[in-house]
């Protein structure tokens, strides 16, 4: 079973994936790989990593594409060129066309910064703090046509301290993220057989 990821710049979300799959045996023990490695922008420095570990990378920039429609046929030519079994946001930062989503339904999963339904979309971590939460987090689910909605595969929760910048929560959270995407990720592919 494949995995393709797609990114739009660190990739730190990429990486714990791939490093999971390397730890945890996934070829052995689900039958599964990240196959590719798909980024909107050349630079991302996901794509750095990704052929530091031997994994094929690819670009599809969406600036080269006269629409959103036009852009997400293409990522989806040069996603299916890998025959995925999964398709992985992380942190991809491009709304995706519905026929897109449609097209991958049920194997495509995104991770979000907050803890959903709380606080879709962005600035996730900000709105929590002006909000006055007490607890921040992050969520794995399935992508549907609906932005950042659709079925929880997992989530994790941090505390929000006193005076925490934006930044200081998103570092926490993103400790957190590292966790559970990739658990999410082998718990769905070991249910899927
Ligand atoms: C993270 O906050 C993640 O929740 C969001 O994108 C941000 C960067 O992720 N999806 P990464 O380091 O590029 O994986």
């Amino acid at each position: 079973k494949n995995i393709v990821i797609l990114i739009s710049g660190g990739g730190s979300n990429m990486a714990a994936i791939v490093r999971e799959a390397q730890r945890g045996h996934w070829g052995e023990r689900l039958g599964a790989r990240v196959a590719a490695v798909v980024s909107n922008r050349a630079g991302a420095g996901g794509l750095v990593f990704a052929r530091e570990q031997g994994i094929a990378t690819a670009v599809v920039d969406h600036k080269a594409f006269p629409s959103r429609e036009a852009f997400d046929a293409a990522l989806a030519e040069t996603i299916d060129a890998h025959a995925p079994a999964l398709v992985v946001l992380a942190g991809f930062m491009r709304i995706l066309t519905p026929g897109f989503v449609e097209r991958y339904q049920r194997r495509l999963l995104n991770i979000h910064p907050s803890l959903l339904p709380a606080f879709p979309g962005l600035h996730t971590h900000q709105r929590a703090i002006d909000a006055g939460c007490r607890f921040g987090g992050a969520t794995v689910h399935q992508v549907t046509t609906e932005l950042d909605v659709g079925p929880i595969l997992e989530q994790a929760v941090v505390p929000i301290l006193p005076g925490d910048t934006a930044d200081a929560l998103a570092a926490r959270v993103l400790t957190q993220e590292h966790l559970i995407y990739p658990r999410a990720i082998a718990r769905l592919l070991h249910a899927t057989g």
